[in-house]
């Protein structure tokens, strides 16, 4: 946890940028598996987190800007509760670790809600994710389910948008230790992989390490070798030669800041020459878009960069032709590259989208192109200085894409499907790192983490 300052300060900029009104947050409660004391990892609201800092289930927080009144909400523990989980500070001792004086058992935000509703006051609430929030919400402002989001308020929205997408600096120095494990966990991945071992093997091997540096997995890793399928949780496959290896995972850090690094190496000592060719190209993306990173340009404009990139790439070797930006226009290299170049990242590894993707990533300047690849950029605005984004291009040959498009004759004009034919098996190569934006740049979270083909390669000989 920070110290008790950094949350009442963040609460009282939340308060100055709303006006007026009556912020109600609600943390997370545990989430079974079956059986109610069978439970997944326990995982605190993010917004929550940011501006209350309790980690710790069934706990509401209201700010209320027209009393200036803060109060935290849970329930003290029963003696059965301390006989099976173990002790805890009081509420009141913990609501004190974050700068609040007040604390009122769980039951009471009800009659709060209804209070202030009483006293005409907006009550802003953000849009549940987790069902047992959303019905908490609608007992209390008496509504139905399917309309609680269209309730939340659009102005604590964008203003938690707003304050949360600018790290400060002990954010980012929480963020560095998020991409230093998981820079440990991708060369510990690059060391024991070789023929014959499972993904399997190294999920756990690199598990192992997030578990024991930080507070597990930032999200639920990708190691596999069909790196064709973005996200892609199977890892039951034998690694073979001449196969790569696409890792996509990273550690949250103990304070829940997630590190989000993607890595592809050879299954053998080095790359093939195709291999390398392909890995080549999406290096130069990733580090030419990195180069260009500075507050003031869309990230739509850095991806639209990338894509070019990829598709210049992608005509030297012949798998693409015609005009680079008219290819690119058109959406042809969404063949080869269809996702988005990156994505804010912080407390959450996508951070803050279940706030709503389109008011994290776009704005009345910066509206998404709702074309194949590109719509599924979730960062498309102008950059800021204090935003940590990733920059994460990638080139993958999805047998059932390339099909369907050369069915169709899809984009005759750009792409050379007799050539393309022949890499179907090639699967997929994606690099990814995390980028804080300067005032007048950029700077990759971390100590490096080995990328270039030579030093993907040195790491690959001493396993
Ligand atoms: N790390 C997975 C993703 O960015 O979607
Ligand atoms: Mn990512």
């Amino acid at each position: 946890m920070f110290t008790a300052d950094t949350y009442v300060q963040r609460r009282k900029i939340l308060k100055e940028k709303l006006g007026s009104g009556v912020v109600l947050l609600i943390g997370n409660e545990e989430s079974p598996m079956n059986y109610k004391a069978n439970q997944y990892p326990f995982r605190q609201d993010s917004s929550f987190l940011y501006y209350f800092g309790l980690d710790l289930p069934h706990l509401a927080g209201v700010i209320d800007i027209d009393d200036d009144d803060e109060i935290i909400f849970g329930d003290e523990l029963t003696m059965d509760d301390i006989v099976w989980t173990g002790p805890m500070p009081t509420l009141q001792e913990q609501a004190t670790q974050v700068g609040v004086q007040k604390v009122m058992a769980f039951q009471k935000v009800r009659k709060i809600v209804q209070s202030a509703q009483a006293q005409r006051k907006t009550i802003h609430f953000l849009p549940p994710y987790r069902t047992e929030n959303q019905l908490k919400l609608c007992r209390y402002f008496q509504i139905m389910p399917d309309t609680v989001t269209q309730h939340a308020s659009v102005n604590l929205i964008k203003a938690v948008i707003a304050q949360r997408a600018i790290k400060s600096a002990e954010e980012i120095t929480q963020m560095e230790i998020a991409v230093n494990i998981s820079r440990e966990m991708h060369i510990t991945a690059m060391r024991l992989a070789k023929a014959g071992i499972k993904e399997q093997d190294l999920v756990g091997a690199i598990t192992d390490i997030a578990i024991r540096k930080g507070s597990g997995l930032a999200y639920p890793a990708i190691l596999t070798i069909d790196g064709q399928t973005l996200h892609n949780h199977h890892h039951h496959h034998t690694l073979e030669s001449g196969q790569m290896v696409l890792g996509d995972f990273g550690a949250a850090s103990s304070m829940h800041y997630a590190g989000d690094i993607t890595r592809t190496f050879p299954v053998d000592k080095t790359f093939t020459s195709r291999q390398k060719e392909i890995y080549n190209i999406v290096l130069q993306a990733e580090e030419e878009c990195i180069a260009e990173l500075r507050p003031g340009l869309t990230y739509q404009q850095v991806h639209l960069r990338a894509a070019a990139i990829i598709t210049d790439g992608l005509k030297a070797l012949g798998l693409m032709k015609g005009n680079t930006e008219e290819a690119v226009a058109a959406g042809a290299h969404a063949l080869f590259f269809p996702h988005g170049l990156g994505h804010m990242i912080g407390l959450d590894v996508h951070d803050m989208e279940d706030l709503g993707e389109d008011y994290v990533g776009y704005n009345e300047e910066t509206k998404r192109i709702d074309q194949f690849g590109t719509r599924y950029l979730r960062l498309g605005r102008k950059l800021e200085e204090g935003f940590v984004i990733t920059v994460e291009p990638g080139i993958y040959f999805i047998p059932e894409l390339i099909d369907q498009w050369q069915a169709e004759q899809k984009h005759n004009a750009f792409l050379n499907y007799d050539k393309i034919a022949t890499y179907k098996d090639f699967s997929g190569i994606r690099i990814e790192d995390n980028i804080l934006i300067t005032s007048d740049g950029s700077k990759t979270l971390g100590e490096p983490i080995p990328k270039t083909v030579e030093e993907v390669e040195a790491i690959r000989q001493v396993g």
